[in-house]
Protein backbone atom coordinates (compact mmCIF):
# COMPACT_ATOMS: atom_id res chain seq x y z
CA UNK A 1 0.00 0.00 0.00
CA UNK A 2 1.42 3.57 -0.55
CA UNK A 3 1.74 6.00 1.88
CA UNK A 4 0.11 8.90 2.24
CA UNK A 5 0.96 12.11 4.57
CA UNK A 6 -0.20 15.43 5.06
CA UNK A 7 -0.49 18.18 7.35
CA UNK A 8 -2.98 21.30 8.64
CA UNK A 9 -1.65 24.17 11.03
CA UNK A 10 -3.59 24.76 14.08
CA UNK A 11 -5.10 27.80 13.87
CA UNK A 12 -8.84 29.01 13.98
CA UNK A 13 -11.33 29.22 10.92
CA UNK A 14 -10.97 25.99 8.99
CA UNK A 15 -12.81 26.57 6.39
CA UNK A 16 -14.75 25.25 2.76
CA UNK A 17 -11.13 26.19 1.41
CA UNK A 18 -9.41 23.79 3.89
CA UNK A 19 -11.96 20.72 3.30
CA UNK A 20 -12.47 20.83 -0.48
CA UNK A 21 -9.06 20.98 -1.32
CA UNK A 22 -7.09 18.87 1.85
CA UNK A 23 -9.87 17.06 4.09
CA UNK A 24 -11.79 15.86 1.72
CA UNK A 25 -9.01 14.03 0.01
CA UNK A 26 -7.48 12.76 3.57
CA UNK A 27 -10.73 11.02 3.79
CA UNK A 28 -10.97 9.16 0.35
CA UNK A 29 -7.87 8.16 0.61
CA UNK A 30 -7.57 6.52 3.53
CA UNK A 31 -9.68 3.61 1.88
CA UNK A 32 -6.83 2.28 -0.57
CA UNK A 33 -3.53 4.15 1.05
CA UNK A 34 -1.69 3.84 4.82
CA UNK A 35 -2.00 7.24 5.98
CA UNK A 36 -0.50 9.50 8.23
CA UNK A 37 -2.60 13.04 9.05
CA UNK A 38 -0.69 15.70 11.39
CA UNK A 39 -1.65 19.06 12.91
CA UNK A 40 1.47 21.23 12.43
CA UNK A 41 2.24 23.11 15.22
CA UNK A 42 5.82 23.70 14.64
CA UNK A 43 4.67 25.31 11.55
CA UNK A 44 2.55 27.58 13.55
CA UNK A 45 5.02 29.38 15.31
CA UNK A 46 6.47 30.92 12.35
CA UNK A 47 4.33 33.70 13.46
CA UNK A 48 3.68 34.95 16.94
CA UNK A 49 1.26 32.93 18.73
CA UNK A 50 -0.49 32.82 22.12
CA UNK A 51 0.08 29.53 23.91
CA UNK A 52 -3.19 28.74 25.38
CA UNK A 53 -4.60 29.80 22.14
CA UNK A 54 -2.56 27.75 20.31
CA UNK A 55 -3.37 24.35 22.53
CA UNK A 56 -6.98 24.92 21.53
CA UNK A 57 -6.47 25.69 18.30
CA UNK A 58 -4.65 21.58 17.74
CA UNK A 59 -7.11 20.23 19.74
CA UNK A 60 -9.63 21.98 17.18
CA UNK A 61 -7.82 20.82 14.01
CA UNK A 62 -7.63 17.62 15.41
CA UNK A 63 -11.20 16.80 16.06
CA UNK A 64 -11.78 18.39 13.10
CA UNK A 65 -9.84 15.89 11.07
CA UNK A 66 -12.42 12.70 12.78
CA UNK A 67 -15.45 15.13 12.22
CA UNK A 68 -14.82 14.93 8.42
CA UNK A 69 -14.35 11.60 8.11
CA UNK A 70 -10.75 10.58 8.95
CA UNK A 71 -10.84 7.54 11.33
CA UNK A 72 -8.35 6.89 13.47
CA UNK A 73 -8.69 3.30 13.01
CA UNK A 74 -7.49 3.39 9.54
CA UNK A 75 -4.72 6.36 9.58
CA UNK A 76 -2.85 7.77 12.34
CA UNK A 77 -3.30 11.16 12.93
CA UNK A 78 -1.07 13.12 15.56
CA UNK A 79 0.66 16.31 16.62
CA UNK A 80 4.10 17.36 14.87
CA UNK A 81 5.66 18.10 17.78
CA UNK A 82 5.03 15.27 19.68
CA UNK A 83 7.19 13.12 17.47
CA UNK A 84 11.28 14.87 17.69
CA UNK A 85 12.26 13.74 14.40
CA UNK A 86 10.56 16.10 12.41
CA UNK A 87 13.27 18.77 14.07
CA UNK A 88 15.91 16.46 13.51
CA UNK A 89 15.12 15.61 10.25
CA UNK A 90 14.92 19.64 9.52
CA UNK A 91 18.27 20.40 10.62
CA UNK A 92 19.52 17.96 8.30
CA UNK A 93 17.61 18.85 5.17
CA UNK A 94 18.70 22.78 6.23
CA UNK A 95 22.03 21.99 5.88
CA UNK A 96 21.44 20.47 1.95
CA UNK A 97 18.96 23.98 1.00
CA UNK A 98 20.12 27.19 -0.29
CA UNK A 99 19.18 30.46 0.52
CA UNK A 100 18.85 30.86 -3.20
CA UNK A 101 15.71 28.24 -3.58
CA UNK A 102 13.91 29.08 -0.41
CA UNK A 103 14.11 32.83 -1.38
CA UNK A 104 12.21 32.10 -4.21
CA UNK A 105 8.80 30.86 -2.32
CA UNK A 106 6.32 32.70 -2.61
CA UNK A 107 4.54 31.93 0.72
CA UNK A 108 7.69 33.09 2.26
CA UNK A 109 7.38 36.78 0.13
CA UNK A 110 4.29 36.90 0.63
CA UNK A 111 4.39 36.64 4.26
CA UNK A 112 7.88 38.85 4.61
CA UNK A 113 6.80 41.49 2.32
CA UNK A 114 7.04 45.14 3.77
CA UNK A 115 8.63 43.50 6.73
CA UNK A 116 12.14 44.94 7.90
CA UNK A 117 12.95 41.53 9.47
CA UNK A 118 11.03 38.14 9.20
CA UNK A 119 11.87 34.99 11.59
CA UNK A 120 14.00 32.37 10.18
CA UNK A 121 11.55 29.95 10.96
CA UNK A 122 9.60 31.44 8.12
CA UNK A 123 12.21 31.30 5.54
CA UNK A 124 12.72 27.95 6.52
CA UNK A 125 9.38 26.87 6.73
CA UNK A 126 9.67 24.53 3.33
CA UNK A 127 12.00 22.66 5.11
CA UNK A 128 10.70 21.55 7.67
CA UNK A 129 7.53 20.66 5.45
CA UNK A 130 9.59 18.77 3.67
CA UNK A 131 11.19 16.79 7.18
CA UNK A 132 7.51 16.00 7.79
CA UNK A 133 7.15 14.33 4.24
CA UNK A 134 10.38 12.87 3.83
CA UNK A 135 10.33 11.38 7.84
CA UNK A 136 7.67 8.77 6.46
CA UNK A 137 9.01 7.31 3.37
CA UNK A 138 5.64 9.32 1.76
CA UNK A 139 4.68 8.37 -1.29
CA UNK A 140 1.52 10.85 -2.07
CA UNK A 141 0.81 14.12 -0.44
CA UNK A 142 -2.64 15.39 -0.84
CA UNK A 143 -2.92 19.06 -0.57
CA UNK A 144 -4.06 22.53 -2.04
CA UNK A 145 -2.45 23.43 -4.88
CA UNK A 146 -1.26 26.41 -2.96
CA UNK A 147 1.49 23.58 -1.88
CA UNK A 148 2.77 23.20 -5.29
CA UNK A 149 6.22 25.12 -4.85
CA UNK A 150 6.71 23.53 -1.33
CA UNK A 151 6.33 20.12 -2.62
CA UNK A 152 8.27 20.46 -5.42
CA UNK A 153 10.92 21.80 -3.33
CA UNK A 154 10.47 18.79 -1.07
CA UNK A 155 10.86 16.64 -4.14
CA UNK A 156 14.51 18.68 -4.95
CA UNK A 157 15.98 18.14 -1.45
CA UNK A 158 14.92 14.43 -1.37
CA UNK A 159 16.77 13.85 -4.93
CA UNK A 160 19.79 15.70 -3.95
CA UNK A 161 20.51 13.86 -0.74
CA UNK A 162 19.99 10.23 -2.58
CA UNK A 163 22.45 11.94 -5.10
CA UNK A 164 24.72 12.56 -2.49
CA UNK A 165 23.84 9.47 -0.49
CA UNK A 166 21.92 6.83 -2.11
CA UNK A 167 18.64 5.39 -0.78
CA UNK A 168 18.51 8.05 1.73
CA UNK A 169 14.54 9.34 0.92
CA UNK A 170 11.33 7.92 -0.86
CA UNK A 171 10.75 10.51 -3.31
CA UNK A 172 7.02 11.52 -2.96
CA UNK A 173 4.51 13.26 -5.44
CA UNK A 174 1.89 15.93 -4.52
CA UNK A 175 -1.84 15.04 -5.14
CA UNK A 176 -3.53 18.18 -6.07
CA UNK A 177 -7.34 18.27 -6.75
CA UNK A 178 -8.40 19.51 -9.96
CA UNK A 179 -12.11 20.73 -9.44
CA UNK A 180 -12.41 22.93 -5.95
CA UNK A 181 -8.48 22.66 -5.68
CA UNK A 182 -8.86 26.20 -5.13
CA UNK A 183 -11.78 27.98 -3.33
CA UNK A 184 -11.53 31.33 -3.62
CA UNK A 185 -12.67 34.41 -1.05
CA UNK A 186 -16.50 35.19 -1.21
CA UNK A 187 -16.18 38.32 -0.92
CA UNK A 188 -13.21 38.79 -3.68
CA UNK A 189 -12.90 35.75 -5.58
CA UNK A 190 -9.44 37.51 -7.15
CA UNK A 191 -8.34 35.94 -3.88
CA UNK A 192 -8.32 32.02 -2.19
CA UNK A 193 -10.65 31.82 0.67
CA UNK A 194 -8.06 32.34 3.63
CA UNK A 195 -8.32 31.72 7.48
CA UNK A 196 -6.56 35.26 8.32
CA UNK A 197 -8.83 37.38 5.90
CA UNK A 198 -10.33 39.93 8.17
CA UNK A 199 -14.03 39.50 6.60
CA UNK A 200 -15.78 36.95 8.35
CA UNK A 201 -17.89 36.63 5.36
CA UNK A 202 -15.19 35.96 2.73
CA UNK A 203 -15.27 32.26 4.26
CA UNK A 204 -17.07 29.72 5.19
CA UNK A 205 -15.87 27.80 8.25
CA UNK A 206 -16.52 24.34 8.45
CA UNK A 207 -18.10 25.03 12.32
CA UNK A 208 -20.24 28.06 11.14
CA UNK A 209 -23.43 27.46 11.82
CA UNK A 210 -26.45 27.86 8.87
CA UNK A 211 -27.76 31.72 9.91
CA UNK A 212 -23.56 32.23 9.37
CA UNK A 213 -23.38 30.36 6.43
CA UNK A 214 -26.76 31.54 4.71
CA UNK A 215 -25.51 35.23 5.36
CA UNK A 216 -22.21 34.70 4.28
CA UNK A 217 -23.53 33.42 0.66
CA UNK A 218 -26.31 35.78 -0.10
CA UNK A 219 -23.87 38.07 0.36
CA UNK A 220 -21.29 36.41 -2.19
CA UNK A 221 -19.66 38.72 -4.73
CA UNK A 222 -21.04 38.00 -8.65
CA UNK A 223 -21.32 40.16 -11.26
CA UNK A 224 -24.02 42.10 -12.99
CA UNK A 225 -24.84 39.77 -15.97
CA UNK A 226 -27.37 37.76 -14.36
CA UNK A 227 -26.69 34.44 -16.33
CA UNK A 228 -24.93 31.56 -13.85
CA UNK A 229 -22.33 30.25 -16.15
CA UNK A 230 -18.67 29.03 -15.59
CA UNK A 231 -15.96 31.53 -16.64
CA UNK A 232 -13.79 31.98 -14.49
CA UNK A 233 -11.76 35.04 -16.14
CA UNK A 234 -15.11 36.83 -16.84
CA UNK A 235 -17.19 35.68 -13.71
CA UNK A 236 -14.98 35.00 -11.10
CA UNK A 237 -17.71 34.88 -8.31
CA UNK A 238 -20.26 33.09 -9.72
CA UNK A 239 -17.56 30.59 -10.90
CA UNK A 240 -16.53 30.12 -7.70
CA UNK A 241 -19.79 29.46 -6.36
CA UNK A 242 -20.21 26.86 -8.92
CA UNK A 243 -17.21 25.13 -7.86
CA UNK A 244 -18.21 24.92 -4.65
CA UNK A 245 -21.87 23.58 -5.24
CA UNK A 246 -20.35 20.94 -7.39
CA UNK A 247 -17.81 19.62 -5.26
CA UNK A 248 -20.14 19.53 -2.38
CA UNK A 249 -23.19 17.98 -4.35
CA UNK A 250 -21.50 15.83 -6.50
CA UNK A 251 -23.70 17.51 -9.85
CA UNK A 252 -21.15 18.63 -12.23
CA UNK A 253 -20.50 22.20 -13.30
CA UNK A 254 -22.13 21.65 -16.57
CA UNK A 255 -25.56 20.01 -15.37
CA UNK A 256 -25.46 22.96 -13.04
CA UNK A 257 -25.31 25.07 -15.35
CA UNK A 258 -28.33 23.42 -17.17
CA UNK A 259 -30.04 23.47 -13.72
CA UNK A 260 -29.82 27.51 -13.74
CA UNK A 261 -30.29 28.16 -17.25
CA UNK A 262 -32.92 31.05 -16.94
CA UNK A 263 -32.57 31.14 -13.32
CA UNK A 264 -31.14 34.33 -10.76
CA UNK A 265 -28.38 34.45 -8.77
CA UNK A 266 -30.98 34.26 -5.73
CA UNK A 267 -32.28 31.13 -6.47
CA UNK A 268 -28.82 29.55 -7.06
CA UNK A 269 -27.39 31.03 -4.09
CA UNK A 270 -30.56 30.06 -2.05
CA UNK A 271 -30.13 26.41 -3.41
CA UNK A 272 -26.59 26.63 -2.20
CA UNK A 273 -27.01 27.30 1.12
CA UNK A 274 -29.12 24.61 1.49
CA UNK A 275 -26.44 22.53 0.04
CA UNK A 276 -23.20 23.83 2.10
CA UNK A 277 -25.85 23.35 5.39
CA UNK A 278 -26.18 19.80 4.62
CA UNK A 279 -22.71 19.15 3.93
CA UNK A 280 -21.45 21.08 7.28
CA UNK A 281 -24.16 20.48 9.81
CA UNK A 282 -22.87 16.50 10.09
CA UNK A 283 -19.78 17.79 10.57
CA UNK A 284 -20.25 20.11 13.34
CA UNK A 285 -22.19 17.70 15.29
CA UNK A 286 -19.36 15.83 14.93
CA UNK A 287 -16.78 17.96 16.19
CA UNK A 288 -18.78 19.21 19.14
CA UNK A 289 -19.33 15.21 20.36
CA UNK A 290 -15.01 14.79 20.35
CA UNK A 291 -13.69 18.04 20.87
CA UNK A 292 -13.74 17.80 24.57
CA UNK A 293 -13.72 14.43 24.90
CA UNK A 294 -11.08 11.62 26.48
CA UNK A 295 -11.06 10.03 22.94
CA UNK A 296 -9.82 12.80 21.24
CA UNK A 297 -6.01 12.91 23.58
CA UNK A 298 -6.30 8.81 23.27
CA UNK A 299 -6.11 8.95 19.85
CA UNK A 300 -3.66 11.67 19.51
CA UNK A 301 -1.40 9.87 22.16
CA UNK A 302 -1.42 6.53 19.99
CA UNK A 303 -1.13 8.30 16.74
CA UNK A 304 2.33 10.01 18.05
CA UNK A 305 3.25 6.80 19.41
CA UNK A 306 3.03 4.76 16.08
CA UNK A 307 4.06 7.79 14.29
CA UNK A 308 7.10 8.19 15.94
CA UNK A 309 8.22 4.20 15.76
CA UNK A 310 8.19 5.14 11.78
CA UNK A 311 10.40 8.05 12.52
CA UNK A 312 12.85 6.35 14.46
CA UNK A 313 13.71 4.27 12.05
CA UNK A 314 13.85 7.01 9.00
CA UNK A 315 16.31 8.99 11.36
CA UNK A 316 18.45 5.83 11.86
CA UNK A 317 18.75 4.70 8.39
CA UNK A 318 19.41 9.06 7.81
CA UNK A 319 22.12 9.41 10.49
CA UNK A 320 23.93 5.87 9.28
CA UNK A 321 24.09 7.62 5.71
CA UNK A 322 25.32 10.81 6.58
CA UNK A 323 27.75 9.08 9.37
CA UNK A 324 26.15 10.66 12.13
CA UNK A 325 26.15 9.63 15.68
CA UNK A 326 27.72 6.64 17.05
P1 LIG B 1 -3.50 26.16 5.49
O1 LIG B 1 -4.77 26.90 5.65
O2 LIG B 1 -2.52 26.99 4.73
O3 LIG B 1 -2.94 25.55 6.72
O4 LIG B 1 -3.84 24.96 4.52
C1 LIG B 1 -4.32 23.69 4.89
C2 LIG B 1 -4.63 22.93 3.61
O5 LIG B 1 -5.75 23.50 2.94
C3 LIG B 1 -3.50 22.89 2.58
O6 LIG B 1 -3.45 21.67 1.93
C4 LIG B 1 -3.89 24.00 1.62
O7 LIG B 1 -3.35 23.80 0.36
C5 LIG B 1 -5.40 23.88 1.61
N1 LIG B 1 -6.02 25.19 1.33
C6 LIG B 1 -5.91 26.35 2.04
N2 LIG B 1 -6.65 27.34 1.51
C7 LIG B 1 -7.26 26.80 0.41
C8 LIG B 1 -8.17 27.32 -0.56
N3 LIG B 1 -8.64 28.57 -0.52
N4 LIG B 1 -8.60 26.48 -1.53
C9 LIG B 1 -8.16 25.20 -1.57
N5 LIG B 1 -7.32 24.64 -0.68
C10 LIG B 1 -6.86 25.44 0.31
N1 LIG C 1 2.43 24.02 4.54
C1 LIG C 1 1.18 23.34 4.60
C2 LIG C 1 0.06 24.37 4.51
O1 LIG C 1 0.21 25.50 4.86
C3 LIG C 1 1.02 22.54 5.89
C4 LIG C 1 2.00 21.44 5.97
C5 LIG C 1 3.08 21.35 6.78
C6 LIG C 1 1.99 20.25 5.19
N2 LIG C 1 3.74 20.19 6.60
C7 LIG C 1 3.12 19.49 5.63
C8 LIG C 1 1.18 19.76 4.19
C9 LIG C 1 3.44 18.26 5.06
C10 LIG C 1 1.50 18.52 3.61
C11 LIG C 1 2.62 17.78 4.05
O2 LIG C 1 -0.99 24.01 4.09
Amino acid sequence: MKRVFSGVQPTGNIHLGNYLGALKQFVELQEDHECIYCIVDMHAITVPQDPKVLKEHILDVAALYLAVGVDPEKSIVFVQSDVPGHAELSWILTCNSYTGELSRMTQFKDKSKNKESAPAGLFTYPILMAADILLYDTDVVPVGNDQKQHIELCRDLAIRVNGKYPDTFVIPDGRFLKEGARIMALDDPSKKMSKSAENIHSRISLLDDPAKIKKSIMKATTDSEGVIRFDTENKPGISNLLNIYSVLSGISIADLEKKYEGKGYGDFKKDLVEVTVKALTPIRERFEEIRNSEELIRILREGAGKADAIAKKTIERVKGNFGLGL
